[in-house]
């Protein structure tokens, strides 16, 4: 079954013409340019990022569905009466199935996305495959506070936050999410997916493939820019790179401006040495280690750690620590 769309609060503000301005005018005049990921996915940047996920480069999400698919029975524990599947970052929601698949007492699903459409799309795919099921999809930003519909308030909940998405933020941020989802109500385990540090050059072929969907990617930005809010970026002016920065233990995702330019926006003009990038993602690299440190300074317990044979990706389930 799925319920009707989610009242007009749940997206207020996310797709406020005014603070997809006001965010990328800030990032634009920074000393070092930088726009917030979460940008990237428009209805067009979520298709692409689905034709990235298919890719051969694109190793994260065939690993992460295949540890997902071999270990989700055990998440049957958390599965009590009334229970509900939040899932953060949900895009297509096509991990989701291999919880859904063996889940079958949930009593609802909540898929959260900040790309409407899209989320409105795979939400109602769900609901025609998975008939027995409340499906409630939330457009929200979970940078920030989420507020779920009142009748699920109270029920209990896995929140599953998959596709190595946690990477996106700086550690910092990581924490005051994982801080965050540990307030919430009911909570009785987090499912997160995280991409495992490993050879450099694996990890930029993931994010540069050779076909040029991740570049077409990450311009989608500046196409999205021209189109929302009428500013004048060439895109042949700017080139799609992805840097392994071991330092920070992450990819960065630039669009490097090829020559000396001037783009008008909103009224401003913006200029771009030849060389100077805009900084459009980072896709932080994890340890085991390292999750397990961030996770238990917010409150949470590493109850297991799943893996797979070459130790490519990791999925965390962990529960609230009570001490
Ligand atoms: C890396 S994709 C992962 C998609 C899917 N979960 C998977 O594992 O393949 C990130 C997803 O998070 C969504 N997203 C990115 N930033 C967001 C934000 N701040 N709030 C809500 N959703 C966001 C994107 O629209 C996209 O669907």
């Amino acid at each position: 079954m799925t319920m009707p769309p989610a009242p007009a609060g749940f997206d207020a503000g996310i797709h406020s013409d005014d603070a997809f301005a006001q965010s990328i005018l800030n990032g634009l005049n920074a000393s070092k340019k930088g726009i917030d990921s979460k940008w990237l996915y428009d209805a067009t940047g979520s298709q692409l990022f689905d034709t990235i996920t298919e890719l051969a480069e694109y190793y994260p999400t065939r690993t992460e569905l295949g540890i997902l698919r071999q270990n989700a029975s055990s998440l049957k524990e958390f599965v009590t009466n009334g229970a509900a599947l939040v899932e953060l970052g949900s895009g297509s929601s096509t991990k989701t199935r291999a919880l859904l698949n063996v889940l079958t007492g949930l009593q609802s699903y909540v898929p959260i996305d900040i790309s409407a459409d899209h989320l409105q799309d795979a939400a109602d795919h769900v609901a025609r495959e998975y008939s027995h099921l409340d499906v409630i999809p939330v457009v929200a930003d979970f940078t920030a506070e989420i507020t779920l519909p009142s009748a699920l308030l109270d029920a209990p909940k896995i929140v599953f936050f998959p596709g190595s998405t946690i990477g996106n933020f700086e550690i910092d941020g990581a924490a005051q999410l994982l801080g965050r989802m540990r307030k919430m109500a009911g909570v009785a385990a987090f499912v997160v997916g995280v991409d495992l540090v490993k050879d450099a050059d694996i990890l930029v072929r993931a994010y540069d493939d050779p076909k040029g969907v991740t570049a077409a990617f990450n311009l989608n930005l500046l196409t999205r820019i021209n189109r929302d809010l009428g500013a004048d970026f060439d895109l042949s002016g700017f080139k799609h790179e992805a840097r392994w920065v071991a330092d920070h233990k992450r990819i960065e995702m630039h669009l490097v401006s090829q020559v000396a330019q001037d783009v008008l926006l909103l009224g401003q003009k913006i200029h771009f040495a030849a060389g100077e990038t805009i900084h459009t993602e980072n896709s932080h690299k994890y340890t085991p280690d390292l999750l397990e440190r961030t996770a238990r300074q917010q409150g949470w317990l590493v109850h297991q750690f799943w893996t797979d044979a070459n130790s490519l990706f990791g999925v965390a389930v962990l529960t609230p620590y009570k001490g």
